[in-house]
């Protein structure tokens, strides 16, 4: 399925086991000039793995959503200050890539770590896991109605977004149904218990999520959309043989749904802004009997990003997308430097190699037209 990687591991930063091929732009490229993205949704880990994975992050964009599902989970202020610390101490010389970081809700979060929170300025927002509904989310909220409203209502006082894993996980509902569920079930009544609440609904998959997060008022909720579920349906979990590289929670959804997200984002709405969902796995645990969820699209999001409005016509729409409607929502300002995207075909690596092995990108060994220039 995907050729084996041969590249010599060369210290702790991750090298491409292939070299992208990078062609000199002609007469026809094109450029485009973006305001510096932000990643609003991404799983950084932890140890190796951080190390492997934050340069291309790093590289082009200026700051993300550092998701807290690490083992064990970043439920306090205090975890987050010393995981944050641990980031910046993993970045590569001279990056200005600042971490926004999120607590991880659980039954027992008080209201009092949410002033902590707020206080440390450096939390930004706190995730909501539902139990079991995704990697590392045992910890996570069991019954939010029961649990959380005086946390959830602290999080107002101090407009703190809660993101939302929106699945249910009642394993007699359908694993393609369990967004539209979720909404119906939790999120929806609980926007209307909360309607100061403010809402990012994650990794939004599906017409339902688009219709509900457009019917609520606008700088309340809103939704970050990754690459995979604007570029690929569930086909693609199938087409020649199971790929386990495509799996991702939640899961693709049919190609309906997947049209109705790129319609959304490319409308040039405020309510969708880039969240990739980065989420890295060592190959092994990708390619296994009970393999983890989760694609590694860090190193080719912006370019995946460019393809979509690209091929909607509506590249005019994208720094709109990338850079501002992410910091326009959290209150936060706009970047005030460039990157550049120019349009120059590279091919993907077939993996990345680092001290523990190897992670496959989304993507691996295809060739994209849109390439970012790096820090
Ligand atoms: O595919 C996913 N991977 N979805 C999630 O919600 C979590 C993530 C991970 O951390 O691996
Ligand atoms: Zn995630």
């Amino acid at each position: 399925m995907h050729s084996s990687a041969v590249s010599s591991f060369s210290g702790p930063v991750i090298t491409p086991a292939s070299k992208p091929i990078i062609r000199k732009p002609t007469a026809a490229s094109m450029e485009l000039k973006l305001t510096k993205p932000d990643d609003w949704h991404l799983h950084l880990r932890d140890g190796d793995l951080l190390q492997a994975v934050l340069p291309h992050t790093a590289s082009s964009f200026g700051r993300a959503i550092v998701m807290p599902n690490l083992k064990p989970p970043i439920t306090t202020t205090a975890a987050a200050v010393a995981y944050r610390d641990s980031i910046l101490g993993a970045l590569p010389t001279g990056s200005g890539f600042d971490p926004l970081m999120t607590l991880y809700l659980t039954d027992n979060t008080s209201p009092e770590e949410i002033e902590l929170a707020r206080r440390s300025g450096v939390v930004f927002a706190v995730k909501l896991y539902p139990a079991g509904a995704t990697t590392n989310s045992q910890d996570g909220v069991t019954d939010i109605f029961g649990k959380c409203i005086p946390v959830l209502e602290q999080m107002i006082e101090h407009s703190m977004p809660l993101l939302v894993h929106g699945e249910v996980t009642d394993p007699k509902v359908d694993t393609f149904d369990r967004e539209r569920v979720f909404i119906e079930t939790i999120l929806a009544p609980l926007i209307q218990k909360l309607p100061q609440l403010k809402v990012v609904m994650e990794h939004i998959t599906t017409m339902e999520a688009v219709k509900f997060v457009e019917s609520c008022t606008e700088g309340s909720v809103a939704a970050t959309v990754t690459p995979q579920h604007l570029l690929l349906n569930r086909n693609s979990l199938f087409q020649g043989g199971l790929q386990p590289h495509n799996y991702c929670l939640p899961v693709l959804k049919r190609e309906t749904h997947r049209q109705a997200i790129v319609k959304a984002v490319t409308s040039g709405s405020k309510r969708f802004f880039l969240g990739t969902d980065s989420a890295p796995h060592e190959r092994q645990k990708k390619e296994c009997s009970c393999g983890c969820a989760g694609i590694y699209s860090a190193p080719i999001a912006l370019s995946l990003y460019a393809k979509v409005f690209e091929e909607a016509g509506a590249l005019d729409k994208l720094e709109a997308f990338t850079s501002f409607n992410g910091p326009d929502f959290y209150g936060l300002q706009r970047n005030t430097s460039k990157i550049v995207l120019r349009r120059s075909p590279w091919r993907v690596p077939d993996s990345y190699q680092f001290k523990s092995g190897e992670i496959v990108p989304m993507f691996a060994g295809e060739t994209l037209e849109w390439l970012p220039s790096t820090d």
